[in-house]
């Protein structure tokens, strides 16, 4: 029997007006906050570490551990800056969190920021959506209109200044070091590490970056407690998530679920693979993580069993294709957009992204030889742990995995002299008006 979702961050979704403030404290908000208020900020490291958290920005790193990195009495001013920028391909579980529950992750910002003795904190946001702007701005608007945060936050000696910033939207300010570098107010572009954000991050100061689902899951567990977010997941990836379900799938939209759920499991709450229709190819993380196929349906969904399998967690974009995909397209177009993304700052990725976006445009066209794709391959090897960040081994992903699994795929474009498949038949109308979404919950 598949596990049960387990609705921690999306409960509530579905109330009137989830994203007030009137609206959270009937779901038990700023309760947590007040209870960490009243423990020693070592005391919330520690249950957070204690938790075992890991971060839901893509890499999974133990939350609790980066905060005990911030070095107490330094002297210094500390910094907590939410990290929601979201812009990996099939990531779209943050947005969705902050539109219906943007109180949580404030009270997720307080709690943190009391934690690692900061009293200024950022949520930088992508600039062009507009309407999440709008929503974290009313809310913490409310939130110090009551006294939760500014000077004397719920009454104690604690200073909190909660600043929502919007970028102007490019995918590489979602790197932790480009993104403090465009909240500087520069152009945003990766830092040479070390230094780590933690010893000289904001205005070289010490700064952690968090994800907003990582920040968000907080008060849920000072809440409830370590053995409540324990009990679900495995020992090494415990607790909810929030997974996300595109593309060829019935129902898509966001699961929350323990981690270590699978695919297969997963898709019978999502109605399963369009109708009439197989599954393909899918990516466990955004299409930065390398591809799986059905082989893999019963791997689980948690940081050491895709990491076995081959791929990576990620973001938990579960982006799923139908027979009807061109692998050779998709891994085109992904990299047509990690190209158009690339900041430019190291070689590697700058002109190695532009050239395999060249090859594959061949190849797709039919215009390829086999001996191409050893070049292709040798292109990605040129880019991977050899490009300054992590964008660059990204962008190699989907083509590496693609030709694991579907080189045949790729011969047969030249074989034939173009694509084998009818672009159309994969578009969401391709079997009569809007057939696979749900009309109903
Ligand atoms: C190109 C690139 C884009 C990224 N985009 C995001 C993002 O949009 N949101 C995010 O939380 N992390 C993103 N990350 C990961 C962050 O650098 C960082 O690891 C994360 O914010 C840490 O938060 P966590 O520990 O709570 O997971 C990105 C990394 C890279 C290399
Ligand atoms: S890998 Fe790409 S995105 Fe990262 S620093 Fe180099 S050019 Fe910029």
């Amino acid at each position: 029997m598949a596990p049960e979702l387990t609705p921690v961050l999306s409960r509530g979704w579905l109330d009137s007006e989830p994203w007030t403030l009137a609206g959270y404290q009937r779901r038990d908000g700023y309760t947590a906050v007040k209870q960490a208020l009243r423990m020693h900020p070592d005391e919330v490291i520690q249950l957070v570490k204690d938790s075992g958290l890991r971060g839901r920005g893509g890499a999974g790193f133990p939350t609790g551990m980066k905060w005990g990195f911030i070095p107490q009495n330094d002297g210094k001013p500390h910094y907590l800056v939410v990290n929601a920028d979201e812009s990996e391909p099939g990531t779209c579980k943050d947005i969705p969190f902050m539109m219906a529950n943007p109180h949580e992750l404030v009270e997720g910002v307080i709690i943190a920021c009391y934690a690692i003795r900061a009293s200024r904190a950022f949520i930088y946001v992508r600039g062009e959506v507009l309407h999440v702007l709008r929503r974290l701005q009313a809310a913490v608007r409310e939130a110090y209109e009551a006294g939760f945060l500014g000077k004397g936050v719920f009454g104690t000696d604690f200073d909190l200044d909660l600043t929502v910033h919007a970028g102007a939207g490019a995918y590489i300010c979602g790197e932790e070091t480009a993104l403090l570098d465009s909240l500087e107010g520069k152009r945003g572009q990766p830092r040479l590490r070390p230094p780590f954000p933690a010893v000289a991050g904001l205005y070289a100061s010490p700064t952690c970056v968090n994800n907003v689902e990582s920040i968000g899951s907080v008060p849920a567990i000072v809440r409830n407690g370590v053995d409540w977010f324990k009990g679900m997941g495995s020992e090494k990836s415990p607790g909810f998530t929030l997974y996300s379900l595109s593309g060829h799938v019935k129902y898509p939209g966001q699961y929350e679920a323990p981690l270590g759920i699978t695919l297969r499991e997963l898709l019978d709450y999502a109605g399963g693979i369009r109708p009439g229709h197989r599954l393909k190819f899918w990516t466990p993380g955004g299409s930065s993580t390398p591809m799986f196929t059905e082989e893999h349906l019963d791997v689980p969904l948690d940081y050491e069993g895709v990491g076995a399998a081959g791929s990576m967690l990620g973001t938990k974009a579960l982006q799923i294709f139908d027979e009807t995909t061109c692998v050779v397209r998709a891994a085109l177009r992904w990299t047509e957009f990690y190209a158009h993304e690339s900041c430019g700052k190291c070689t590697p990725c700058r002109e190695g992204t532009y050239w395999l976006v060249q090859i594959l445009k061949r190849m797709e066209k039919g215009e390829g030889t086999e001996d191409d794709l050893g070049k292709l391959l040798d292109l990605c090897d040129n880019i991977v742990g050899k490009a300054f960040c992590a964008l660059g081994d990204g962008a190699a992903a989907p083509i590496q995995s693609s030709l694991k699994y579907f080189r045949d795929e790729y011969l047969e474009h030249f074989e034939r002299g173009g694509c084998p498949l009818d672009p159309s038949l994969s578009t969401a109308w391709a079997d009569g008006p809007l057939s696979f979404a749900r009309t109903s919950a």
